[in-house]
């Protein structure tokens, strides 16, 4: 029996978020969104993840902005976004209370699918902005983070997927950031999947190990539903498998995508004019676009491979990343083998670096890495040994509840704190999750709107749809 299967766009987030460090700004996405919204796609990827502290930091743009306007130019297809649970978007655990009200403007603001995960795969991290999501009536897609390891059999994803489900999640995603699926692993995983939970199974892979199309395809033969590509132009490399080789591969077979090869031309062309730019501005290196199977002996994600390299760079230590990478496994594994994405990816890294640059393991540790090893960001998927644990956090008693169940709500503090910069709502969102990145904006922003810049409020006007 044929069967359509959906294609999510990943060009606006995940494919620049992966190729070059998140720098697509919103002007450069602007002119192409009509196109991208005729296609037909079962959705854009286009917001969360690290887009929006992307935004704010580095593209001084207000991501919500970047919402309304995407929200405004694509009226058709669905919007997805990428929500770490009780991280949201930011790098710490959140109030309940901030989670609820982030979910509720994102949903308020444009957002029609949430893709939820957890680090830890710590489902009690994913409680509340499930319930959240279901209550906006947003579609809730709860994602496995996927991982290799001592505990990561398919029992271990088929209990967490009937987990998910039975916690109302209306898809299950394969989360592999990594790039560590196989396509013969990625067969079986689907098949068990497709045999426990009755919703639809999204599969997301990136291609640096050169086997993404290859895994793609043998999960739409096991039954996968859904599956995440990226314009030709960013696709490859730490990024995804190309989106229109993917609607060529499935072309004329029982699992045709409906999608016209030829309709991509345009979009084509536009990103291959951006790509050209990037490598020009130093925005992209051709080395990010190599295939690279390290990633399946050191488990780093795309997005933390380029990272590790433009940290090492600063430190003027770029001749450690080898050694850099074998540290990363190891650390990994000191520290309940958490599945390597953020925030767990910057933790892992950044402590690895320390442990090479400084030349002794655990001479110096992060706060973060003490957090995780305390039981701050949830359980880890296998125990912390208490020897090790004791070296890093001493006497200091570890977690073991929900870690936001030691939180007390904080909006209102938050929004007491940046009252004299509130324009919007939503802009303490934008505070809870970066602080002095948000408040720096605010500042400019305000001085935009007083002083030099009279067409700023203009603009404004234009981007918020009513
Ligand atoms: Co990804």
């Amino acid at each position: 029996m044929a069967k359509k299967i959906l294609i999510t766009e990943t060009v606006l987030r995940d494919a620049h978020q992966s190729l070059l460090a998140t720098r697509m700004s919103t002007a450069e996405m602007e002119p192409i969104l009509p196109q991208l919204d005729k296609i037909g796609f079962h959705s854009l990827e286009c917001w969360g993840g690290a887009t929006f502290d992307s935004c704010l930091r580095f593209l001084h743009e207000d991501p919500w902005d970047r919402l309304r306007l995407l929200r405004q130019k694509c009226p058709n297809t669905k919007l997805q976004m990428l929500f770490r649970g009780q991280n949201m978007l930011g790098y710490r655990h959140y109030a309940d209370d901030v989670v609820e009200y982030f979910v509720q403007k994102s949903v308020a603001n444009g957002i029609d699918i949430i893709r939820i995960f957890d680090a830890l795969n710590d489902i009690r991290n994913l409680q509340t902005s499930i319930k959240a999501a279901i209550k906006e009536k947003a579609h809730v897609q709860a994602a496995i983070s996927y991982t290799t390891g001592p505990v990561f059999t398919t029992e271990y994803y088929t209990k967490y997927a009937k987990q998910l489900e039975e916690l109302g999640a209306n898809s299950i995603c394969i989360k592999d950031m990594a790039a560590l699926l196989t396509p013969s692993a990625t067969y079986e995983l689907v098949k068990a999947l497709k045999e426990t939970v009755s919703i639809p199974v999204q599969l997301h892979t990136h291609a640096t190990s050169g086997l993404a199309s290859m895994c793609l395809l043998k999960g739409i033969e096991a039954g996968a539903d859904i599956i995440d590509t990226a314009m030709s132009p960013l696709a490859l490399g730490t990024s995804h498998a190309p989106t229109e080789s993917m609607v060529a591969a499935l072309q004329g077979t029982e699992f045709d995508t409906g999608l016209d090869l030829a309709q991509f031309a345009e979009i084509r062309a536009y990103f291959m004019d951006l790509r050209r730019d990037y490598i020009k501005r130093g925005l992209l290196s051709t080395d990010m676009l190599a295939t690279d199977t390290k990633a399946l002996i050191y488990q780093v994600p795309g997005g933390m491979l380029s990272n590790l390299a433009s940290q090492l760079k600063e430190a003027g230590k770029l001749d450690k990343l080898d050694e850099v990478m074998q540290e990363v496994p190891r650390v990994r594994a000191d520290a309940g083998y958490p599945p390597l994405v953020t925030p767990s990816s910057q933790i892992v890294g950044t402590q690895a670096v320390f442990n090479i640059i400084t030349g002794e393991r655990y001479k110096m540790c992060t706060n973060e890495f003490k957090a995780l090893v305390r039981g701050q960001y949830g359980q880890t998927p296998i125990k912390i040994d208490p020897e090790f644990r004791k070296k890093i956090i001493g006497d200091e008693e570890p977690i073991e509840c929900r870690p936001a169940d030691l939180l007390d709500p904080e909006l209102d503090k938050l929004r007491g704190e940046i009252s004299e910069f509130i324009e919007q709502d939503e802009d303490v969102l934008s505070y809870a999750q970066f602080p002095q990145v948000s408040k720096k904006f605010f500042e400019e922003r305000r001085n935009k709107k007083y002083g030099i810049d009279g067409e700023h409020l203009d603009m404004k006007e234009k981007v918020h749809p009513v």
